[in-house]
């Protein structure tokens, strides 16, 4: 089957929750693993749409909560596809809170999320390729060798000697 191409921003999906008493810690502010999971949704989703196949988690890049989210706050999360590799694909995830009071909008979380698409059978499949077009999917598709060359590192699936795009680090 032909792969279909798509323009980085034809990806883009949005899903929002309000942050009710149950996704909340002791303080009354959201639980972080809760926002991760909406995150991973939202990475989902938007491989699901965009490949209309089954994709799974691969990798999740470092996350970290720069500030707190509380109860009755909209959260709003996008996801988009920076890059496909081969069978894999990087997925840039946003999340924006907006205070339930002042209505005052801040990105309070970004990370990037690999998917590795599967057919009937289970195995890794390229189902579909990517073009950025703006300067922000340019700067995004052109970092994506070096951290996907960092978090294969990581997971010991590529020899720090191998990645040609991390030789500053590594030797
Ligand atoms: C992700 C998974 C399908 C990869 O399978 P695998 O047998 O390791 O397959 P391969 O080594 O052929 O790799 C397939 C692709 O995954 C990528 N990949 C594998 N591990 C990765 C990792 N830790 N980080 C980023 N990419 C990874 C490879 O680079 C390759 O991408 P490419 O085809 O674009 O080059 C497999 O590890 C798996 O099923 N994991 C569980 C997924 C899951 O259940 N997620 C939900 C978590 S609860």
């Amino acid at each position: 089957m032909k792969d279909i191409i798509k323009d980085c921003k034809d990806t883009k999906i949005t899903i929002s929750e309000m942050v009710l008493p149950n996704h909340t810690n002791n303080l009354d502010t959201l639980f972080g693993g809760k926002l991760m999971y909406w995150m991973d949704m939202a990475a989902a989703i938007c491989a699901h749409k965009n490949t209309k196949k089954i994709s799974v988690t691969a990798s999740v890049d470092n996350i970290t909560f720069k500030s707190p989210i509380f109860k009755g706050d909209i959260v709003t999360i996008t996801a988009y596809i920076t890059r496909v590799f081969n069978t894999s694909m990087e997925i840039f995830i946003e999340a924006t809170s907006q205070n339930s009071k002042s209505q005052k909008s801040v990105i309070c979380n970004s990370a990037f999320f690999t998917f590795v698409t599967l057919n009937n059978d289970r195995k890794p499949v390229k189902s579909i390729e990517v073009k950025p077009k703006t300067k922000e999917e340019k700067k995004l598709y052109d970092g994506a060798l070096r951290r996907r060359q960092l978090r294969l590192i990581l997971a010991g699936k590529m020899k720090p000697e191998e990645a040609n795009e991390l030789k500053s680090i590594f030797n």
